[in-house]
């Protein structure tokens, strides 16, 4: 029984047709770049970009946003290749199992459920404490003084659960229309803010690396890199420039969940890369301006708070633009929300099809056509995360996930060019090997640059991972059925 044992992608295309097991093939290139944008731009920007401004970068985030935008580019380009060769659901899992092998693709699947279940229960968070600021009524029922329930997150998480359950197209058009406000919302951001943006307060625009609090000292605080290279803990400078790149990396998240609806899309050879880079691309573009605006409008050291943009209209007076955007703000992370626990339960919908998690799990409904079971357990699951657990320290344990998933990604891309050099490449990632290669390592790098807490927590979750495949996945999988018998249909023991 050999754990490096390979889907054959012929294998992969023809289960989706699979009656009980397939999801419906209606979403256009245009859809997919709204889609994308949908859960790309969220607390990342929104958040985020204040703290990391007023806490590592100061006016040099947008340097930040221009790196981890270059590592996304990098990777997206890995991401569209595979895409536009394996169109099914599961995204970096099913590229994995195509080239990499089932142990590989069980550890990358075991990973992006990380990913997504955490950064929705994030998201959600957020998006409560907005709801709250702008309704002027608290979201969490305190328990005692220091733990409360977040109502207002498990709402919105229960009520997206059955939007994505009535199915894609619907789910479609209500992200539709969130985009538009949330893209209007941004342009505004930066329009109005340039009218207010003082240049003083881009100087100095590197502000010089400085020692680190003495509460913060503690070394699982630190980024790895820093104890490794064995530096004083400092922030700001150029390893603060760095540091923030690899957190407000967190604001790209997202455009990875495009490919994982390669299932679900008219045609995926075209519009993958479409949807991909169209919508990368955008966000880029709209993130630079924005910090640049609001590093702009007010002293870097001012723009540590929980929302940070409405802040910087606040401050100089213009209250009725804060609102405004306090307003855009909650409806469009709500998308974010909503796209995260799609991505979720596509990639457990696709490990399940696969026997690596139980059967069951990947049935789909016989009306919406959605995977309505494993839609069910993500909801409860990212509610019950996002209601009770103080969950806002492990953002950048969302962050680990995805470069994780990246690094795999790009090593894949190098695996099948020489594995399935015949596979027709709608989407060729140009310079490979180079180019692979240089995406791995860079996005190995953004990660060495978070915490060593993120480290820990990261390992001992993909350990635990470990042991569930050698429990369960080894011996169940279809693939491990169909070793063991080889003359019978792997679907009868279902
Ligand atoms: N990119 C998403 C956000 O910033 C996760 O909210």
């Amino acid at each position: 029984m050999s754990i490096w044992r390979t889907k054959s992608i012929e294998q992969s295309i023809k289960d989706t047709d699979e009656p009980g097991h397939a999801l419906r093939k209606d979403l256009t290139g245009f859809d997919l770049i709204v889609f994308g944008i949908g859960v790309i731009i969220g607390t990342g920007i929104f958040v985020v970009t204040g703290r990391q401004a007023a806490e590592n970068a100061g006016p040099a985030i947008i340097v930040s946003f221009l790196i981890a935008g270059l590592v996304c580019a990098l990777a997206a380009m890995c991401y569209a290749e595979f895409a536009s060769t394996v169109p099914v659901a599961g995204s970096a899992y099913t590229f994995g199992y195509a080239s990499l092998g089932e142990f590989v693709a069980w550890i990358i699947g075991w990973d992006l459920i990380l990913e997504f279940t955490l950064a929705a229960s994030v998201v959600a968070v957020g998006w409560s404490a907005y709801a709250g600021d702008l309704l002027g009524i608290p979201t969490s029922i305190a328990i005692t003084d220091d733990y409360g329930v977040n109502v207002g997150a498990m709402a919105i998480v229960i009520l997206l659960g059955v939007v994505s359950t009535l199915g894609a197209k619907l789910s479609g058009r209500v992200t539709a229309v969130v985009v538009a406000i949330k893209v209007a919302i941004v342009l505004f951001v930066i329009v109005v803010g340039a009218f207010y943006v003082k240049a003083s307060n881009w100087t100095p625009f590197v502000p010089p690396a400085e020692p680190v609090p003495a509460e913060t000292q503690s070394i699982g605080h630190q980024p790895l890199t820093q104890v490794l290279l064995g530096l004083e803990p400092s922030s700001f400078g150029i390893w603060g420039v760095i540091a923030a790149a690899s957190v407000v990396f967190f604001a790209f998240i997202g455009f990875d969940i495009v490919a994982t609806t390669a299932e679900e899309t008219k045609n995926p050879k075209r519009d993958m890369p479409v949807g991909i880079f169209g919508s990368l691309i955008i966000v880029t573009v709209l993130y630079m301006a924005v910090a640049a605006i609001v590093t702009g409008m007010r002293p870097y050291t001012e723009l540590n708070s929980d929302a940070p943009l409405a802040e910087a209209f606040r401050g100089v007076g213009a209250d009725w633009a804060a609102t405004l955007i306090s307003l855009g703000g909650v409806i469009g992370i709500t998308t974010v929300i909503l796209v995260l626990m799609m991505g979720q339960s596509r990639v457990a919908f696709a490990m399940s099809r696969d026997g690596l998690l139980p059967r069951g799990l990947s049935k789909t409904h016989p009306r919406f056509g959605t995977p309505y079971v494993m839609t069910g357990i993500t909801t409860v699951a990212v509610a019950l995360l996002a209601g009770l657990v103080p969950i806002s320290a492990l953002e950048e344990m969302v962050n680990i996930g995805t470069l994780f998933a990246f690094v795999v990604v790009s090593v894949g891309v190098i695996v099948l060019r020489r594995t399935r050099p015949d596979l027709p490449r709608a989407f060729r990632a140009p310079w490979v090997p180079v180019l692979p290669v240089i995406a791995a390592l860079a996005c190995g790098w953004l990660m060495l640059n978070l915490t060593v807490d993120t480290w820990i927590r990261f390992l001992v979750w993909m350990l635990l991972g470990v042991i569930v495949y050698f429990c369960y996945g080894m011996r169940k999988s279809r693939l491990a059925r169909a070793e063991h018998t080889p003359t019978v249909k792997d679907d009868s023991a279902d």
